[in-house]
């Protein structure tokens, strides 16, 4: 079971995360949103039935917007953009309106969130990990094969098809069906975008969305942001998905990943991905993925790209999922003003095992702040947490 007040704490950090001095107009509502779920006390009551590894803030947002967008609910629905339309205009309206939807439909939410997992599945962040992947594979086109864990509907597994518009340069195939686009925030500048051809690629997820369901799409769909952008890019790859149609392996991520890795094709260096799925494992789970990573590592170098926020989850993060050495004002900048991931890199080679802190950035790909500077991997196993490291001479203040 939840406690109330930690969901109430999720809530209002989700709506941090979508808020703030720079935040665009169009983030208000999804910011709007949460606020409204963390003053909802009967909401977050029932909501406590919950265990709190299903994100019960996260599943009530997902289950509000799966109705409005189901039944076009009003006064609700003019809030609320339609997959590739504006964001329609947001006013103080929006609150009385929610609480009257929440009151009086709160045993369908309570259903739906019982019935579904929170699966956001957030595009946006293959600009990140591609990003990560060009600064591991140094830009020198050896083809790798891919395998991303916790993949929900495998939109992260096409990021070769996407177009990249990132600090305002263009990257990745011009005819693409969407283009991603990342602001670069502080000093640090990445290396400039340059995916390896991908030889082979497959997903794992515990519960993969099949978006010939449209159910499980409409879902998917209402786990998303209410934000018109996201949404926008989410159709978009859900159509790339529906063309390639990935393999994605059903099950868990650790307990997968040996035949997925023997699966692939031989004679690449492989990258195995998470993006917000390794802050879900326990401490025993990371070491066994740790482990299963150095025994492919035997065979050919595996480098492993997490994209997470800190553990443990909310305001108390400290540290890396990955056991990377994190500098201290990048601890606390995220206990203080907290929702970003941390991007890193572990290369197993043999039985080396060494690992790079790479950037901070946003959930929802929308800005990167690199932190890396050559040369500057370690070896993991004499790594220890907060270790001091120069803090660049800009720092965005918010997560
Ligand atoms: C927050 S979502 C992130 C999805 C995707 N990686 C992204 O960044 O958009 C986490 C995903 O991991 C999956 N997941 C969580 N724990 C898992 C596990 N132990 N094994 C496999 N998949 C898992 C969930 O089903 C969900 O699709």
């Amino acid at each position: 079971m939840s406690d109330t007040e930690e969901i109430r704490a999720q809530a209002l950090e989700v709506a941090a995360g979508w808020s703030g001095p720079d935040a665009p107009d169009a983030w208000q509502l999804t910011a709007a949103l949460f606020r409204m779920i963390a003053e909802h006390e009967v909401l977050l009551g029932r909501l406590a039935d919950l265990p709190p590894d299903r994100l019960p803030a996260l599943l009530a947002g997902a289950a509000v917007s799966f109705l409005v967008q189901r039944d076009r609910a009003a006064p609700l629905a003019r809030y609320f953009p339609e997959p590739g339309g504006p964001q329609p205009p947001f006013d103080a309206g929006f609150y009385a309106a929610a609480e009257d939807l929440v009151s009086s439909r709160i045993d369908e939410i309570l259903a739906l969130c019982h019935a579904h997992r929170y699966q956001m599945n957030e595009v946006g962040r293959s600009t990140q990990i591609a990003l990560g992947i060009t600064a591991t594979t140094g830009g020198r086109g050896d083809p790798i094969g891919l395998a991303d864990l916790g993949t929900g509907a495998g939109l992260g597994l096409a990021l070769d098809r996407y177009r990249y518009r990132i600090g305002g340069q263009a990257h990745g195939p011009q005819d693409a069906q969407l283009t991603l686009t990342c602001e670069l925030r502080g000093v640090g500048r990445p290396p400039a975008l340059r995916l390896p051809p991908i030889a082979d690629r497959a997903g794992i997820d515990a519960s993969p969305v099949d978006l010939q369901d449209p159910l499980s799409r409409a879902w998917l769909q209402a786990c998303a942001p209410p934000e018109a952008s996201s949404l926008a890019r989410l159709s978009a790859a859900i159509g790339v998905a529906s063309q390639t149609q990935p393999a994605i392996i059903a099950g868990d991520a650790v307990g997968m990943l040996p035949s997925v890795l023997r699966s692939l094709a031989p004679g690449h260096s492989v990258v195995v991905v998470d993006a917000y799925t390794a802050v879900f494992l326990t401490a025993p789970e990371l070491s066994r993925l740790a482990d299963v990573l150095a025994s492919a590592a035997e065979k050919r170098p595996v480098t492993w790209l997490s994209l997470d926020p800190l553990v443990p989850l909310g305001r108390a993060g400290r540290d890396s999922v990955q056991g990377l050495p994190l500098p201290s004002w990048l601890i606390s900048d995220y206990q203080r003003h907290g929702v970003f991931a941390v991007l890193g890199a572990r290369t197993f080679h043999g039985t080396s095992d060494t690992g790079q802190l790479l950037a901070r950035a946003h959930p929802s790909g929308q800005w990167v702040e690199w932190l890396a500077s050559p040369g500057a991997e370690l070896s993991v196993r004499q790594a220890t947490a907060s270790e001091p490291a120069p803090r660049p001479r800009r720092q965005s203040a918010r997560g």
